[in-house]
């Protein structure tokens, strides 16, 4: 690793004494900044003490960044974090939060205020929140969620950043809260960027804001920062490690399963890390979709104690079998953006996940691939109790700048917070890596070193990415290199709408050289709900109809398919879709409109799940 960034190398430097005195100086300097960077990710803030922050935020649309920048363009000392107010009639401040609009928390601005439809900028968020503080607690601001890049300040310090639209983060505030009075300022930009994760092009709407709970999580000085639990591959023994957070050696916490009548002391290393290592009993009731037996699980020492609802499965692949809990599975799936049923804008919380996973249940559905990003834990939350399978997916979409550090260090920080929020949700198999890159050495080098990463995160699930087929509509090779990688190969395709016909798909042979399920992670065609004619004509619910019906045959000839999740569940905003009368910024390839009408395919694709489900 050389010398920091901007620092000459350590040759540059005649004597050691210099050297020491350059290493001192710097680490003066970064100590006396906060470090932007957030703490490491609380899980389960579910089940923790919190005071929600939801609810109405001043906000403040800054198209050109004024807040942070005066008009030559340094950054200025009285940015609108310090809320600074005119001390006299003759000062002059040109904001004031108290003066200004609100927007709703959690939710994105653009379904929320017309004239940020199209916005992509900064907006300032500010609430003043009064709080009394319990003596020797810790404070955590816990954000769910901000697209694309936030930056949190309290009571006009900088508490930490983060970069990435769909996964949490919180920044300790101990020390720094107020007792009374706090003034909390996030300021969110949602502008594309072409090192970001996602990159300038997506076919979905770039909601942007504050789009899921914040809340101030208190815990204990020692306390549980984060744990992971799963059943062994032998099915003997629940596994994991709990990790305590301003702990050392030798701290205790028990561990309860009650209706197992599990009970076990774990003891903390040097870093705060205890293993676990449980027999189970033979007759332990196994998660499955069937049968979404959750266990209520206890955490507890003399500071806390903390609840969870875990379920214990095992998934594996044998040859081109996916096996849940030793059992070969069908995944009857379906793919599903975070768009809110019936108003639109970025769906958030159990109320929106209730309705859209009920109509996955309507499909007789037990598999859904969330796209192309990490949703809200209220929706992998509601799979775990639903008994849904889930595939869940860091947004390295299309085209994605493969040979800078910094995009690969993002992909990196939200693959880590993707696994660490959900890595004890039983209905969760498989991790997704990408959807759809180009293949090129850049790529593979870049999506092989996110499959090493969630492999040494998680070695308890599977991993796949949604790839392409080469060649043409007659015949499918699935031989994209990064295959080899996998456990389950995704693909996506879509013969009769973007090539050929869908009567072309009757003939379409498929080729893999690997030994591994497929899960035919993407096909489909738009219709608009309501428009009627023959099934050769677009955009009528018949020509979907028609296509799904070619497609599902198709598929039936695919012996190594293993599962599917068409696209898609619902019709979605996307600025790339522009048709007038029929897209008007909708992608219509949903089996329910934007207003929750069915169309004539979801009834296909139900009847052909509703055999599926009764021969396996
Ligand atoms: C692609 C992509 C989706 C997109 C879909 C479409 O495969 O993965 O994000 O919406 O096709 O073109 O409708």
């Amino acid at each position: 690793m050389g010398a920091p960034r901007g620092l000459p190398s350590c040759g540059a430097f005649s004597s050691m004494r210099q050297l020491t005195w350059l290493f001192l100086l710097l680490s003066a300097v970064l100590s006396a900044q906060p470090s932007p960077s957030p703490a490491p990710l609380i899980v389960n803030v579910e089940h923790r003490r919190a005071n929600s922050l939801n609810g109405p935020w001043h906000y403040i649309v800054d198209a050109y960044d004024t807040g942070f920048f005066g008009y030559h363009g340094a950054t200025r000392k009285d940015g609108f974090f310090r809320n600074a107010k005119p001390r006299t009639p003759a000062d002059l401040v040109e904001y004031n939060f108290d003066d200004s609009p609100t927007l709703e928390v959690p939710g994105d601005w653009n379904s929320q205020k017309p004239e940020l439809f199209f916005y992509e900028g900064t907006v300032w968020y500010e609430k003043t929140f009064t709080l009394h503080l319990n003596a020797g607690m810790r404070a955590f601001v816990y954000v769910g969620a901000a697209n694309y890049f936030s930056r949190v300040y309290l009571n006009g310090e900088l508490v930490c950043e983060h970069e990435g639209g769909f996964t949490p983060f919180n920044c300790e505030v101990t020390g720094r809260l107020k007792d009374g009075a706090n003034f909390f300022v996030i300021s969110v930009n949602n502008t594309r960027r072409r090192d970001g994760l996602p990159a300038l092009n997506t076919d979905w709407w770039n909601y942007g804001g504050i789009t899921r709970d914040v809340m101030l999580v208190e815990v204990p000085n020692i306390f549980i920062e984060d744990y992971f639990l799963a059943l062994s591959r032998n099915m003997q023994e629940i596994t994991g490690w709990l990790r305590l957070n301003g702990a050392g050696s030798g701290q205790t916490v028990k561990l309860r399963v009650p209706e197992l009548k599990l009970e076990e002391i774990l003891k903390s290393d040097s870093n705060g890390l205890a293993q676990i290592r449980i027999a189970v009993p033979k007759d332990i009731q196994l998660w499955s979709p069937e049968n979404p037996k959750l266990y209520e699980v206890e955490f507890s020492n003399d500071a806390e104690s903390l609840r969870d609802s875990i379920g214990f499965r095992t998934i594996e692949t044998r040859g081109t079998d996916i096996l849940l809990n030793r059992k070969p599975v069908f995944l009857r799936g379906i793919s599903m953006h975070e768009e809110a049923p019936y108003r639109s804008g970025r769906a958030h919380g159990t109320k929106d996940s209730q309705v859209l996973l009920g109509w996955v249940q309507e499909l007789r559905a037990n598999f859904v691939r969330l796209a192309h990003y990490p949703h809200d834990e209220a929706t992998t939350s509601l799979t775990d109790r639903l008994g849904i399978l889930v595939w869940e997916e860091i947004p390295v979409y299309w085209n994605i700048d493969w040979n800078n550090p910094h995009t690969l260090a993002i992909a990196r920080q939200q693959l880590q917070e993707m696994i660490q929020r959900d890595k004890n949700k039983a209905s969760v198999i498989l991790w997704s890596v990408g959807n759809e890159t180009q293949l090129s050495e850049e790529r593979l080098r870049f999506m092989r070193s996110l499959v090493g990463d969630a492999r040494t995160m998680d070695s308890t699930r599977l991993i796949t990415s949604a790839l392409q087929p080469r060649s043409d509509v007659h015949l499918k090779v699935l031989d994209d290199p990064l295959g080899a990688d996998l456990d389950v190969l995704g693909c996506n395709q879509y013969i009769g709408w973007y090539e050929g016909k869908p009567e072309d798909a009757d003939a379409t042979v498929w080729q893999s050289p690997y030994n591994k399920p497929l899960v035919m992670s993407e096909f489909g065609g738009d219709a608009k709900f309501g428009l009627h004619g023959k099934p050769d004509e677009r955009w009528t619910e018949e020509y979907q109809e028609n296509l799904y019906r070619h497609q599902l045959r198709m598929l039936d000839q695919i012996a190594f398919l293993r599962g599917m999740s068409p696209w898609i569940l619902m019709d979605f905003r996307s600025p790339r879709r522009l048709l007038a009368n029929i897209q008007g910024y909708y992608n219509r390839k949903g089996l329910i409109s934007d207003h929750g009408e069915k169309k004539k395919a979801f009834y296909v694709l139900r009847s052909y799940y509703e055999t599926k489900q009764q021969s396996h």
